[in-house]
């Protein structure tokens, strides 16, 4: 292939048309049929959440999407020198907006072969592949539809890989989950590959806290949300405004828990998985954690996991860090 043919992006799809309703069934039916209630934060991203994100994101609350922005445009060239990579691989690429730094560092040097963006959301992923495809000419697009937890196993191994986990999403795991996922990480890695991985860091409490509690409540319409998403795809009438948005820090856990914290006593029946719930004043339903690392901790989860890390390159105001790793 010459340098400037357009390819057409290919595609491995292992996501079942009714992925997503049995998921969300299954999820709604042993997270909001025990107690303490909860969601897995996945279901706050439909259009209106995210749309509502890329709100938060511009917040001037929220201090995580501008540092790593920040830190990826300061570090990408090392990145690229020091991962020897040909192959970008990005989990949860979503729209690619944030790869495009990454990408034109390594299309700089001229050792950009391959891009695989995988992501759950097929549309959104086909329309970013086909935009980068025609970006970079000679790029090979290998988009995988799939969920970055299950999926992981069958990307495919080809060149030397850049594993990018951006994001912070790996806040949004549990430590049971995020050692599945290190795990996974060091069991697909090959011996020259690298894990990039974004993270928000331990900083003062209130610093974080004003981003999950922002003074215009767009985070609190993000995690109400949520109930829409319920209400719609699940024949359910929970009453949003039978609900408030509560954000706290857990220092056990060194993480924002995000909960709905019910007003008053409350019956919500939700048709499709025939749930009649009995919600008490003041009882809770979590919507998402979001954990906040120190590289000491992080450090001890990935020799767990059989993974050390390399370099980690700090925001300038330290609120965030990308942190590279590879198998030990
Ligand atoms: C998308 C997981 C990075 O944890 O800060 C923002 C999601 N939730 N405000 C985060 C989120 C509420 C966000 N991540």
């Amino acid at each position: 292939m010459t340098s400037d043919t357009i390819a057409e992006p290919t595609f491995d799809r292992h996501l079942s048309d009714d992925w997503r309703e049995q998921a969300l069934l299954a999820d709604v039916t042993a997270g909001l049929g025990s107690l303490p209630r909860r969601l897995t934060p996945r279901w706050l991203y439909d259009d209106r959440g995210s749309e509502l994100y890329s709100e938060i994101t511009r917040l001037p609350e929220y201090y995580l999407t501008e540092a790593e922005r920040a830190v990826l445009h300061r570090a990408a060239d090392e990145i690229v020198e020091l991962s020897g990579a040909d192959t970008l691989i990005e989990l949860g690429s979503g729209t690619s907006d944030k790869t495009t730094t990454l990408l034109d560092a390594f299309a700089a040097v001229d050792r950009l072969e391959r891009f695989v963006p995988l992501d759950v959301s097929e549309q959104t992923l086909r329309d970013a592949a086909a935009e980068l495809a025609e970006r970079y000419p000679g790029l090979r697009v290998h988009g995988v539809i799939g969920d970055f937890v299950e999926h992981l196993a069958v990307v495919p191994h080809e060149g030397v890989p850049l594993l990018a986990f951006l994001g912070s999403t790996i806040g949004n795991f549990y430590p049971a989950e995020r050692a599945a996922f290190f795990r996974a990480v060091a069991g697909w890695l090959p011996d020259d590959g690298h894990l990039l991985l974004g993270v928000d860091l331990v900083k003062p409490i209130d610093r974080i806290m004003a981003a999950y509690n922002d003074e215009a409540g767009v985070t609190a319409a993000f995690t109400l949300n949520v109930l829409e998403v319920i209400n719609r795809e699940l024949d359910a009438d929970f009453d949003l405004s039978a609900f408030e948005h509560v954000g706290m820090w857990d220092p056990n856990h060194s993480r924002v828990d995000l909960r709905l914290r019910s007003l008053r006593d409350q019956h919500v029946t939700i048709e499709r998985t025939g749930m009649q719930l009995d919600i008490a004043e003041d009882e809770e339903i979590r919507a998402e954690i979001s954990t906040k690392f120190t590289f000491r901790q992080l450090d001890v989860e990935f020799a767990a996991a059989g993974l050390e890390a390399v370099r980690a390159w700090n925001s300038d105001g330290g609120e965030g860090a990308l942190v590279m790793g590879r198998r030990v």
